[in-house]
């Protein structure tokens, strides 16, 4: 995906927004090749709508419908509405804890973006810190992937380690593993606007973070 002006990001969050406000603090700066346009969540008062309104960024509560999982038909076309209408380029998933399908994964055909945090394969799903430490690993840490129709299955783009120490609580490790997402998910997403990752079936290639 290459554009010759700031590739436009559509964030979709569910939290407190830490790897939404690592990319607009990113994007704020001289020469970050992306901006975020938009930011929708499927909870009322998710923290990412207010970091989105107090940097300027239009942030809108969307509806996820009657699923508990997933978006409903209706849902599903409202958030693609709004993202077409904000002209996205790029849809990053910032802690969005529905899944995406059919329709809308057509329709933005290799421009959604998700981080996960656990080296996948290993504890796709939720709470992946916490998977992490009840099975013992002496390393986990965060993935940024594209998203296809599988659960955080798509093409891997980016990786950072992080060890688990003796005592780490599903908490400390979670702030770990949240530090290093921090660092990870704005150079993943302007190695993609730069036009430097390329995708070969399950391999990307061209990403250097
Ligand atoms: C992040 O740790 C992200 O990896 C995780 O939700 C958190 C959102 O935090 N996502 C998933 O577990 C997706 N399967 P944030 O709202 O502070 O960015």
């Amino acid at each position: 995906m290459t554009v010759d002006r700031p590739l436009r990001l559509g964030v979709l969050g569910s939290g407190k927004g830490s790897n939404f406000a690592a990319i607009a603090d990113a994007a704020a700066l001289p020469g970050y090749p992306a901006q975020p346009v938009l930011v929708m969540a499927d909870i009322p008062d998710a923290g990412i709508l207010k970091l989105a309104e107090s940097r300027g960024i239009p942030a809108r509560y969307l509806p996820p419908g009657r699923f508990r999982t997933k978006l409903d038909e209706e849902a599903e076309a409202a958030y693609v509405a709004a993202l077409q209408a904000a002209q996205v380029d790029l849809v990053v998933l910032a802690g969005f804890m529905r899944i995406l399908k059919g329709e809308f994964l057509r329709l933005f055909a290799g421009r959604v973006v998700n981080i996960h945090p656990s080296l996948l394969p290993c504890f796709p799903g939720l709470a992946a810190w916490k998977q992490a430490l009840d099975y013992g690993v002496k390393v986990t840490g965060c993935t940024v992937h594209y998203v296809d129709q599988g659960v955080d299955t798509g093409p891997i783009i980016a990786q950072r380690a992080v060890p688990v120490l003796d005592g780490d609580t599903a908490e400390s490790l979670h702030a770990r593993i949240q530090e290093a997402e921090r660092a990870l998910y704005p150079a993943a997403v302007a190695g993609i606007a730069r036009g430097e990752i390329a995708v070969k079936g399950r391999a990307t290639t061209g990403f250097r973070p």
